[in-house]
């Protein structure tokens, strides 16, 4: 108990000191201008006292920040080459050893104080920001809506399916009075002029709430697209779905895609849900099940109630998973959804032999 306590009032200690230093950095230190160089590219002059993401967003180049700075996604990786100072302990949980020895670090957490000089990969400085106009909502289930965007301007996304968006979110206590969350877009990759997200809404959740007041024909940016999960285009390896709630936004893109571009494709979708009325988009999958015989929808419900008269599976979806699946060959998993799931789910796959490099994964 006493260890724990020291433990507590060690690390509030540390956090206070790092306020301090930050608060007191931004009164102490007067902005000056220095270089920004990226790629050995030409510098770009940019401001001291901001963080490395601020300078890059300010610079037009959006790289992922799926929690909007807070330290907490570990999404916004880049290589400093020099000026960046020291490793934060707030980074330390989500770089490994090889990436503290090659200089990667999270943008969110490196303040810039000199000139600066960093790599970033180039499908990140190939992200952009668009404009969107909200043509639609569709309440999906009691706490899940569909929300149809339409891009600004004739512009068009390039996306794989599976992949996501930021969406810049206004919140007045923010740097720059806003900040990003990360949302999967759910609607077909061949429909470039426009995105779906499924939207859960979380009490007291600054971007879901916003996102949950959108009304008709209101502006809503986003950066995007980001994540590098790319499917197998062999014939013979199966695609595996598992998926619950709101994961199931890139599943529907996923398997909107594949059906599309390639018919033949054996897709595997589990889909988990508490009950019958958590199975949104069920209808639209059934249908395309019909039209696509290598389609298989499996869903299964954990806590049924009388009223569904549910004659299907029951129980958690990855041990529906291994009760019904047999293997392919070097067969690939995408899963979406909460993190216990997704553990269970990662153990299932192991037990019928996916490699980890199949595994792919978006928790939240
Ligand atoms: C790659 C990626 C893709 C994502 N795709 C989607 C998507 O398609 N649809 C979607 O709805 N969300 C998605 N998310 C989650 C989304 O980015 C936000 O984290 C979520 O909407 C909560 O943001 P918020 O601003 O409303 O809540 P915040 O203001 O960030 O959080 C408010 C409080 O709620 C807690 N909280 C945050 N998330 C949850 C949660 N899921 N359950 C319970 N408590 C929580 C926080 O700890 C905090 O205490 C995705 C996340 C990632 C990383
Ligand atoms: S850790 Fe999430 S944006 Fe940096």
């Amino acid at each position: 108990m006493e260890l724990l306590i020291s433990i507590l009032l060690f690390t509030a200690l540390i956090q206070i000191l790092l306020v301090m230093i930050f608060t007191a950095s931004k009164f102490l230190i007067p902005t000056k201008p220095v270089e920004l160089i990226i790629n050995n590219k030409e510098p770009v002059i940019i401001e001291t006292g901001q963080t490395l993401l601020g300078a890059l967003y300010n610079t037009d180049i959006f790289i992922p920040s799926a929690c909007g700075g807070k330290g907490t996604c570990g999404y916004c990786k880049v290589k400093i080459n020099d000026g960046g100072g020291s490793i934060l302990p707030t980074e330390l949980d989500f770089l490994d050893r090889i990436e503290k020895k090659e200089g990667i670090r999270l943008a969110c957490q490196v303040k810039i104080l000199n000139n600066i000089d960093i790599s970033i990969p180039q499908h990140l400085l190939d992200v952009k920001e668009f404009i969107s106009t909200v043509e639609s909502t569709v309440q999906l289930t009691d706490d899940i809506i569909e929300i149809n965007l339409a891009i600004s301007q004739g512009n068009q996304i390039e996306y794989n399916c599976g992949q996501y968006i930021q969406v810049k979110i206004p919140h007045k206590d923010s740097p720059g009075g806003y900040l990003f969350r990360a949302y999967s877009i759910a609607s077909s990759q061949f429909d470039s002029s426009k995105v779906t997200l499924n939207v859960k809404l979380i009490p007291d959740g600054i971007g879901s709430t916003w996102l949950h007041n959108l009304e008709h024909s209101q502006k809503v940016s986003f950066t995007g697209p980001y994540g590098d999960w790319n499917w197998n285009r062999s014939i013979d390896s199966d695609l595996v779905l598992i998926g619950g709630g709101v994961g199931m936004a890139p599943m529907r893109s996923i398997i909107l895609s594949i059906t599309q571009i390639d018919p033949n494709k054996k897709i595997f979708l589990y889909f988990g849900a508490r009950a019958k009325k958590d199975l949104f988009y069920i209808d639209q999958f059934l249908t395309l099940q019909e039209n696509f015989p290598n389609l298989h929808i499996i869903p299964a419900l954990s806590e049924p109630l009388n009223t569904d008269n549910w004659n299907g599976e029951t129980g958690f979806i990855s041990t529906v998973f291994e009760n019904r699946y047999t293997s392919s060959n070097h067969p690939q998993a995408f899963l979406c959804g909460p993190p216990l799931m997704i553990e269970s789910a990662f153990i299932s796959l192991e037990k019928k032999s996916f490699l980890p490099d199949n595994i792919f994964y978006d928790k939240f």
